[in-house]
C-alpha cells in the first residue's frame, strides 16, 4: 500500500479530531455532515501539517518568494490565484492596473488575503512593510486549480482537481503551459 503520506497525516488528523469530540461521530444530522464537509475543506485548502519548517526554516521559500516571485512569474509557474478571495478594491486594482502585477509585494498581499492557492503565508508588519514570515503548502497546492473565470489562472477554485500546470523548475524541458 502506497498511501500519500500527507494523506496519512490528514486522516490521523480526522481520526484525532472526531475521537476528540466524541459524541460529534455519531452526528449523522445534515448539519452535522455539512460541518464535517466544512472541517475537510478548511484543512485541505489551508492546513500545512507544520511544513514550514520544511518551506521556510530550511529551503527559505518565504525570502524568495518576497524578492523574486510577483504574481506574473507565480501564475508563469502555474500557481493559481483564488478570485473569490480576493476584495472588490483588489479585483479593480488589478482590472484598472493600479496594483503591480510585477511586484513581489503583490504577491506577498495576495498571500494575506489567503488568494494564492495551496500556499499559506504567516504576514507580519515589519518596520512598517507588511512582511511575509512564514510560508508552507496545503493539499490545494497540487490538488486543486481554478476556472479562469477572471483571468488565465484566477478564477474560482474547485478543490479536489489537477493542478496540471505546475512547473517547479521552469528550466525544464518538460513546462507544461
Ligand atoms: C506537492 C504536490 C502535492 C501535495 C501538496 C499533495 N499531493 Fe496528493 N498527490 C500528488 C501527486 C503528484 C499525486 C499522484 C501520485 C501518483 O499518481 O503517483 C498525489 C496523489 C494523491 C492521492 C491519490 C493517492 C492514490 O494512491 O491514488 C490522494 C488521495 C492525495 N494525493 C491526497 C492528498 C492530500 C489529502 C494532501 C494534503 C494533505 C495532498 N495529497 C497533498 C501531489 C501532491
Amino acid at each position: 500500500m502506497n498511501t500519500h503520506p500527507l494523506l496519512a497525516a490528514a486522516i490521523s488528523a480526522a481520526v484525532a479530531s472526531i475521537a476528540a469530540c466524541g459524541g460529534d461521530s455519531l452526528d449523522n444530522s445534515s448539519t452535522g455532515q455539512a460541518a464535517l464537509v466544512a472541517q475537510g475543506q478548511q484543512i485541505f485548502r489551508f492546513d500545512t501539517f507544520g511544513d514550514e519548517t520544511q518551506w521556510t526554516d530550511k529551503l527559505r521559500l518565504h525570502e524568495t518568494i518576497s524578492t523574486k516571485v510577483d504574481p506574473t512569474t507565480a501564475l508563469s509557474v502555474g500557481l493559481k490565484v483564488d478570485a473569490e478571495a480576493l476584495p472588490p478594491a483588489v479585483v479593480q486594482g488589478i482590472q484598472n492596473k493600479t496594483i503591480s502585477l510585477t511586484d513581489p509585494a503583490t504577491t506577498v498581499a495576495l498571500i494575506k488575503l489567503n488568494a494564492v492557492v495551496g500556499i499559506k503565508g504567516t504576514v507580519e508588519s515589519v518596520n512598517g512593510k507588511d512582511t511575509l514570515t512564514r510560508v508552507g503548502v496545503t493539499c490545494a497546492l497540487c490538488h486543486s486549480t481554478v476556472d479562469n473565470s477572471f483571468a488565465p489562472g484566477i478564477g474560482k477554485r474547485p478543490d479536489g482537481w489537477p493542478n496540471l500546470q505546475l512547473t517547479p523548475g521552469p528550466s525544464l524541458p518538460c513546462r507544461r503551459r
